[in-house]
């Protein structure tokens, strides 16, 4: 079967999110542009695109979408400018180009995160669903992306960093008392990463008006994804280069943080790759529903490049 054309519906998250961004002509100007430099560079926009996927899979329209796609990203968004600051991953290049903090200092992106937060809430209430509909996907967006969700996290994230000595986890694992176990690093992954995927996939099932028994089918699919995405991103972060990830590769062993072929190796990072793999179709295969889109951004999650 062939792959699905995502742009269009790329192209429709690019559009509401420079719709929903300030005019950087307006005052405080460097704030505005810094929220833009931090959102409109480039990204992949699978958390909208598994939205439009989740969403039309369940026959939603397209515009009925458009909210809570770019409300996802634009927590997303923030979280990476954060996420970037140097006091936590202290890196200077996202998406191919200098990280906020580096572009224009730390404060704004500071600010230019916080803002992109709220502007998320503010534009989910204005999604088109029934008052009560629109409240659970208020509801869930915030709950993905605080304590419950992304935030804590990058929490256990920054706790876990370092904690494997200078040569990474591959010491904790021989431990007689290991520090950190994988269900320790699944949880971790879960959170930080995890949680806004599987919100993403939610908040399309939210605006689908799935069954219990289809949003059941949903979170499984989208447990293994938000796992398996963040298992390939620590693969990518030792295998990768900058020209093509956009960022700067290994960085994870040299801060000694808390991944997969870390506490694994790589070899076992890719074998729990195909095992997710096998979950995320199991779950489409009972799923009562269109889902070669889902299928398509299963595969795009394994086997992405950057
Ligand atoms: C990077 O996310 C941070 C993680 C959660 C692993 P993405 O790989 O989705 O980054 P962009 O949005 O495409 O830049
Ligand atoms: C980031 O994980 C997760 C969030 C931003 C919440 P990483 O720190 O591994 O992401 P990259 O590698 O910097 O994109
Ligand atoms: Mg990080
Ligand atoms: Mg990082
Ligand atoms: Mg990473």
């Amino acid at each position: 079967m062939a792959a699905p054309d995502f742009a269009p519906w790329r192209a429709r998250a690019e559009a509401a999110l420079e719709h929903a961004l300030p005019d950087p002509a307006t005052a405080p100007q460097r704030l505005h542009a810094a929220m833009r430099h931090g959102v409109l560079n480039g990204g992949k926009r699978m958390r909208p695109l598994l939205v439009y996927a989740t969403g039309t899979a369940l026959g939603a329209c397209e515009a009925d979408l458009d909210a809570a796609a770019a409300a996802v990203e634009l927590v997303h968004c923030y979280s990476l400018i954060h996420d970037d600051l140097p006091a936590m991953d202290d890196d200077d290049l996202r998406r191919g180009q200098p990280t906020v903090h580096v572009a224009f200092d730390e404060a704004t992106a500071i600010l230019a995160g916080d803002a992109l937060q709220t502007l998320a809430f503010e534009l989910l209430t204005t999604a088109p669903q029934p008052a009560e509909r629109r409240v659970a996907m208020l509801a869930e967006l915030a709950r993905a992306s605080g304590v419950a969700g992304m935030c804590g996290g990058q929490a256990l994230d920054i706790d876990a960093t370092g904690k494997g000595g200078q040569s990474g986890f591959s010491q904790v694992k021989s431990h007689s008392d290991p520090l950190f176990r994988l269900a320790d690093l699944e949880r971790l992954h879960a959170l930080k990463t995890g949680a806004l995927l599987r919100c993403a996939v939610r908040l399309g099932a939210l605006a689908g008006n799935a069954t219990p028994a289809q949003a059941a089918l949903l979170d499984r699919y989208a447990d293994a994804l938000g796992l398996a995405f963040q298992i390939r991103d620590d693969l990518l972060d030792i295998e990768g280069d900058a020209a093509t990830l956009g960022k700067t590769a290994g960085k994870d062993a040299a801060q000694a943080k808390a991944t997969f072929p870390a506490l694994l190796g790589a070899d076992a990072s890719r074998a729990r790759l195909g095992e997710l793999s096998a979950v995320m179709q199991q779950a489409l295969a009972e799923l009562d529903a269109d889902t070669g889109a889902l299928h398509a951004l299963a595969r795009q999650v394994v086997e992405r490049s950057h």
